[in-house]
């Protein structure tokens, strides 16, 4: 098949081109703001912004919380390029579209993403407001094939056909996160754990929720794993946070009910603390 959804080594380069005729700095690190977490792209100084509505190829972000800009500028003095708003498959895009950014970070010469996200707490020891660092994923839509590199892959330009996923979030970055919350004074609510990915936009029934959580996920959202895996492939590094903005509900008794006011209302309380944990990361992400 000849469809990669406009996903092609050259369409993603004329998009990166776009983009570096109009900017002076390189960036080495992006970001990924999720739900309710856009202030991220805000600490960025000397900031040239593009909404994505502009930028070739590019997707709009349809969903409230999400601005739908890519930021340039620096944080603590390190070039950065910032998604502020991200891409969902309950959109409705290809799912090859949604991960196209990470493609662009490639081409842009970014080496480490830092993905945030609002998720839902499965495990029973998490409360509302922890930040968990993501330690490894369960790409449920992918079980049944909607995988975002399904299609033509371009091996000698982008990576292998058959990446390996066992070390998708990066080990020394999941410490250095640790430390750096540690530091902050964040150890109290820094946890670590599984994410998966379902597609919504439905939230999980509470069977869902229980399947979940016997599984072995510790939190569940709606984003992160198309990038983590597309920015793996073609080679950079990968950290991410998830902010856990609710409890997922677990029984029928209870009178809970998930819904996207909550997390960004919660996404809003823990804003300053994710933000300083980002920059701080950030400022201590070393060159590969
Ligand atoms: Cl409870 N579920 C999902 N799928 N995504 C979420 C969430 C829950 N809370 C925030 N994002």
């Amino acid at each position: 098949p000849e469809s990669n959804n406009g996903l092609s080594y050259e369409d993603c380069k004329a998009t990166a081109d776009w983009l570096l005729a109009q900017i002076d700095m390189r960036p080495t690190v992006g970001i990924v703001c999720g739900s309710g977490l856009g202030g991220l792209a805000d600490l960025l100084k000397d900031q040239v912004a593009f909404n994505y509505k502009d930028i070739p190829n590019f997707p709009q972000s349809t969903v409230h919380g999400h601005a739908g800009r890519l930021v340039f500028g620096t944080m603590k003095g390190k070039p950065c390029v910032c998604m502020q708003g991200r891409f969902h498959l309950y959109e409705g895009y290809p799912i090859q579209r949604i991960t196209l950014p990470m493609r662009i970070f490639k081409l842009l010469g970014v080496q480490t993403v830092v993905i945030t996200n609002a998720a839902g707490g499965l495990n029973q020891d998490f409360k509302v407001g922890d930040i968990m660092i993501i330690k490894d994923h369960i790409n449920l839509p992918g079980f049944a094939g909607n995988n975002p590199l399904v299609g033509p892959n371009d091996e000698s330009r982008f990576g292998v056909r058959f990446p390996c996923m066992s070390d998708a979030y990066d080990r020394d970055l999941q410490q250095l996160a640790m430390e750096v919350g540690q530091e902050l004074g964040y150890g109290a609510f820094l946890k670590e754990g599984v994410y998966c990915v379902l597609s919504g936009p439905s939230f999980e029934t509470i069977a869902e929720c229980r399947m979940l959580h016997l599984l072995g996920v510790d939190a569940v959202g709606m984003s992160t794993v198309h990038e983590v895996i597309v920015a793996r492939h073609c080679g950079m590094r990968v950290v991410a946070l998830s902010l856990i903005t609710n409890l997922a509900v677990m029984d029928y008794g209870s009178e809970e009910k998930a819904n996207h006011e909550e997390v960004l209302q919660t996404g809003k309380q823990r804003a300053e603390q994710m933000e300083r944990l980002v920059s701080s990361v950030v400022n201590r992400i070393e060159p590969n």
